[in-house]
């Protein structure tokens, strides 16, 4: 058995290097037996979004949808989310601000949304850069007041605007504050999963403080578990690796065994004892070999017989995906445990594709067209519904395609509403779950921290929201049909043209489409050929 396990655990490694075309063609195979159900899917999926768009509200999502990352405004804004709140000095802010106000349009944007709380916040960003700008030319008297009166002013609405938008994001401040803002929620049904904030540890002194407050987290939510609820309705906490060790990476194998491994056992044993379940959240493609020697280290501890309370994460957008589950199920099979398993796309993919391309890579970790992913999001899903005795599948997606699919696999595999779950992101997804979880049981994802925890977190957010390709960006768009969104995985791989493929790490100065045979390098631009 452990021979398989390695053997398993060697095709995941290998599976980063596959060609996607290959890869493409497995995932069919996988999903052929679903394509039987589509007119039954394709109506619910549209009932969905038909729903969604009546209820659309006028909110961050209309926001993030004017402000999309196609336009240099929308990109600006994501610059001072990321850095204005990490910047200690107010001169530095300033020539931030300045920077990203100087050359965008945001007149452009007036009256371009059906939403006044959007209109307005064009107009605040407009005025505001006309105010940036004046002070450019200090010897006019009037710049010379905006110079004094306004750039204080300026510095601190900007930092309130991002703290707004990024508090939309989280829960609560502190765990006592989260649990109280969810109860609300808990009355519509709602499940919670906690995850404090803080990622990728700096140093141990780092590392030593985020493992505190998860003990302080998980001891705050002992208080409040029915023990006589079923396990999974009861809360859940979710947990980043990296934030319990500053070196968790491959080349550091024997300190991660050595350091990490007892902290997160110590943390689960904490859960076990409170009567919940972990989720481990997935990170970095890199990171994966590490994670899985981590998890089997951590799973066939014998003290965990009974609980099946170890969460694991699978992204579909890693072509290793679906061999990653079989390994998973085999861990379950050896262990005799029941895994938890939260699948998601995937939340770092413009990351994969730039540290492939950096890296030069000889093929990307990743799939390079939403599609291949949304398939593999099928395929992996099947999978975990094949297997109830290795999983407890949770479905965590804000696309109402991809619900609808869930639903139906899960009715042809009869697995009934005790079997799986789904999930959503806290701030992410209220109307379309709201919609399902009277019928499936749903799990709110809730951040829990302080501002300066959250930047890397808020970036994803705002990268998912604001993607051309993400569900959530084209259900604000009128002129994307409901039958565009509702279109069947399958068929959208099967109708995919492949003319502009992405060029592979190692090809991307080669590529007829690349700057330099271009001869565009000239002036030093360096614009990597991007599929979107
Ligand atoms: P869709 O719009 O259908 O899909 C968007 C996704 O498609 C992107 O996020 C990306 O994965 C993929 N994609 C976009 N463009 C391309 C392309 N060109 N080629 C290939 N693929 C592409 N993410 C993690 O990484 N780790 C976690 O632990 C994690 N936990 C989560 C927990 C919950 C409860 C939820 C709801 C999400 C979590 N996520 C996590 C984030 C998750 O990955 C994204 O929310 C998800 O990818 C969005 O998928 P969707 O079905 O909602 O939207
Ligand atoms: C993220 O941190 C939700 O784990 C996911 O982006």
């Amino acid at each position: 058995m452990t021979q398989t396990l390695d053997n398993l655990q060697n095709e995941v490694s290998a599976c980063a290097w596959t060609l996607e075309s290959d890869a493409v063609k497995a995932l069919l195979d996988l999903t052929h037996a679903h394509t039987t159900h589509e007119t039954d899917i394709q109506r619910h999926a549209q009932r969905l979004v038909e729903n969604l768009r009546d209820d659309a509200g006028g909110g961050i999502e209309a926001f993030l949808h004017e402000y999309g990352l196609n336009t240099s405004e929308g990109i600006a804004l994501m610059c001072l989310a990321e850095a204005l709140l990490r910047i200690p000095d107010a001169h530095t802010a300033d020539k931030l601000i300045k920077d990203k106000f100087e050359h965008a349009h945001w007149e452009q944007h007036i009256g371009k949304s059906d939403h006044w709380f959007v209109n307005a916040s064009s107009w605040g960003l407009m005025l505001t850069g006309k105010m940036v700008n004046i002070t450019q030319s200090p010897a006019n008297f009037i710049s010379k007041m905006f110079t004094k009166v306004g750039e204080p002013t300026i510095r601190e609405a900007m930092r309130q605007g991002m703290k707004l938008m990024g508090s939309r994001f989280v829960l609560g401040e502190t765990i006592h504050d989260a649990l109280s803002n969810g109860k609300s929620s808990i009355k519509k049904g709602y499940r919670y999963s906690f995850d404090m904030l803080g990622e990728a540890a700096r140093s141990d002194a780092q590392a030593l403080a985020f493992m505190e407050s998860y003990r302080h987290a998980i001891a705050a939510i002992a208080k409040t578990v029915d023990h006589s609820a079923p396990f999974f309705a009861r809360p859940n906490i979710s947990i980043k690796l990296s934030a319990l060790h500053a070196r968790y990476e491959l080349t550091q194998k024997q300190r991660v065994m050595n350091e990490l491994l007892p902290r997160l056992k110590e943390l689960v044993l904490l859960a076990k004892d409170s009567g919940i379940s972990v989720s481990l959240d997935a990170e970095e493609a890199a990171r994966l070999d590490i994670e899985m020697a981590l998890f089997r280290a951590l799973a066939t501890d014998p003290c965990w017989t009974g609980y099946d309370g170890l969460g694991f994460v699978v992204q579909a957008y890693q072509k290793a995906a679906p061999a990653l589950l079989d390994w998973l199920a085999a861990l379950a099979r050896e262990t005799g445990l029941r895994f938890p398993v939260r699948l998601v796309k995937g939340a770092y993919w413009d990351a994969e594709i730039k540290r492939a391309q950096v890296e030069g890579l000889r093929a990307y970790p990743v799939y390079t067209h939403k599609e291949h992913t949304d398939l593999s999001y099928l395929a992996c899903a099947t999978t975990l519904l094949r297997n109830p005795k290795c999983f407890y599948p949770q479905f965590a997606t804000h696309n109402a395609r991809t619900i609808a699919d869930i639903m139906a696999l899960a009715a042809a595999h009869k697995i009934d509403a005790t079997g799986y779950e789904f999930q959503r992101l806290h701030g992410m997804g209220d109307a379309l779950h709201d919609a399902i979880v009277g019928e499936i049981p749903s799990r709110i994802y809730a951040p829990v921290g302080e501002h300066k925890d959250l930047l890397a977190y808020l970036i994803r957010r705002l990268l998912e929201n604001g993607a051309n390709t993400s569900f959530v960006h084209l259900l604000m768009d009128a002129n994307v049909t409901t039958q565009t969104l509702s279109q069947s995985p399958i068929a959208a791989v099967q109708s995919l043209a492949y003319e502009d493929d992405m060029p592979l790490p190692t090809d991307i100065y080669t590529h007829p489409s690349s700057p330099r045979m271009q001869g565009e390098l000239e002036g030093g631009t360096t614009t990597i050929p991007h599929p979107n």
